[in-house]
């Protein structure tokens, strides 16, 4: 798993840990159960019963710098839901800072689920089950949605559903909009670039993955370097959001990125730390050439951002479209039922949207992408990841004290060596995405 935050080699034993965050955790959930009681014994509601004769699953996540909650029902409706998200705290701390957002998830987290609850009229007794994030993600915040959770569950005896956050970014199409296994499904965020084929609820093959940093993780730190926040209509936006609103007043062939990451492997595996350093290099030149002051944002930074975008989705692409053949050749999906699924934090980018549409015509697919709000991190896409498992009966918890988080956890099956062992070579079959000389 890709680790862009500053605890990456530390001995950090999230165990020891864990006994001190379950206690605060414990702490959080008593006070949390009890208010909730409290208020809501007066005021029974009306409509509260057209929603009982349904499973209904209450959804957690805090793997990263969000802390959501949601309930679905079985059909895929969204009853109540609430998100707090940290990104301006970690915009001002230049990053995000591990023990920061713990803090905040722990601040945070009985008001948001109290406040799903609330917006969906019900109280914690009326839910099927609780699903939570406890895997991947960053230790200190994994830790205080799942402990959350274990002990909502404990308390009122209700099963637990430990969820994987990749599984259910890559399952959240399901809830919107009609797609049957198996599927092609692309994720690219902060935290993790991977292409997978999704065979089942719980079954995945996997065909490539980044071997160092992820997109999301690049476009953040290169916005941070761009000192886009400076200009004040940027200031509030991720570094990737940031990177796609500039670029559109950008020229993608002002720059020259060179060869495409990788393009000797003939495999699906993704590489992003060439890209960040070439770019490292060109605004420090373009600094010089146009003598910037220490808070300037650079003159040329529009064409950069849209070359960058260009040079980063173009590699994404490029492995995609292998990944496409490799599926093609092994027969992994029916042709003429092929679909793409797109997710994570910059699939929410339009011009990588634009790209993946052109791909996607080009080989046959189908592309699905969820609305920007169930790309980026939140409490629905959990909660319904929850209702596939209670509705299949996959994945609910036999012994809540034996799961704990995972914060390094691969997704399904490797599939790696195998699509290597094809060397399915592009010369020929590469994708133009970019017509000469067009704006973005
Ligand atoms: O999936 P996500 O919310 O959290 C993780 O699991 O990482 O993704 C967050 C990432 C951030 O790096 C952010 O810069 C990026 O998604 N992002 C975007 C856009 N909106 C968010 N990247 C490119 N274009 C966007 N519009
Ligand atoms: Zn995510």
């Amino acid at each position: 798993m890709l680790n862009r935050f500053s605890m990456k080699n530390s001995s950090f034993h999230y165990n020891n840990l864990g006994c001190y965050y379950k206690f605060l955790c414990n702490m959080v959930a008593v006070g949390f159960s009890k208010s909730l009681l409290k208020s809501k014994r007066n005021e029974r509601h009306f409509h509260t019963s057209r929603y009982l004769s349904q499973s209904l699953v209450l959804g957690i996540e805090t793997s990263c710098d969000d802390t959501g909650a949601a309930i679905v029902d079985s059909k895929g409706n969204v009853i109540g839901e609430a998100l707090h998200s940290q990104l301006q705290t970690h915009l001002e701390m230049g990053g995000i800072i591990p023990p920061i957002a713990r803090d905040l998830h722990i601040e945070n987290i009985s008001r948001i689920v109290e406040t799903a609850l609330q917006n969906a009229d019900l109280e914690i007794k009326d839910l099927s089950a609780i699903a939570a994030t406890v895997k991947p993600g960053m230790p200190l915040s994994l830790l205080v949605g799942t402990h959350f959770a274990k002990q909502l569950c404990k308390k009122s005896n209700i099963p637990f559903i430990p969820i994987h956050h990749m599984e259910a970014h890559a399952l959240t199409a399901r809830m919107v909009e009609k797609v049957d296994f198996p599927f092609l499904v692309l994720l690219a965020s902060g935290g993790h670039c991977l292409l997978a084929v999704a065979n089942k609820i719980d079954e995945f093959l996997l065909l490539g993955e980044s071997i160092d940093n992820a997109p999301g993780e690049v476009l953040d730190k290169v916005a941070r370097r761009l000192k886009l926040r400076n200009l004040p209509a940027f200031s509030t936006l991720s570094g990737g959001k940031a990177i796609e609103e500039l670029a559109k007043q950008g020229d993608a062939t002002a720059f020259d990125f060179g060869n495409q990451p990788m393009y000797k492997y003939n495999d699906c595996s993704f590489s992003f730390s060439g890209l960040r350093a070439k770019i490292h290099r060109h605004v420090e030149r373009e600094e010089k050439n146009h003598n910037v002051e220490a808070d300037q944002v650079l003159p040329s930074a529009a064409n950069l951002c849209a070359s960058f975008q260009h040079a980063l989705f173009g590699h994404i692409c490029r492995r995609l479209q292998r990944g496409m053949l490799y599926v093609d050749m092994k027969q992994m999906i029916p042709e003429g039922a092929r679909k793409l699924v797109v997710s994570g934090g910059v699939a929410c980018n339009s011009h990588f949207r634009k790209y993946l549409s052109i791909v996607c015509a080009e080989m046959g697919y189908t592309l699905v992408c969820p609305p920007p709000k169930l790309c980026t991190d939140n409490g629905i896409m959990i909660a319904w990841n929850g209702m596939e498992k209670w509705t299949a009966g996959v994945g609910v918890a036999k012994d809540i004290d034996a799961i704990d988080i995972e914060p390094k956890a691969t997704l399904g099956i490797n599939m790696i060596e195998d699509v290597r062992s094809c060397n399915i070579s592009l010369k020929k079959k590469g994708i133009k995405l970019l017509p000469k000389k067009v704006k973005c």
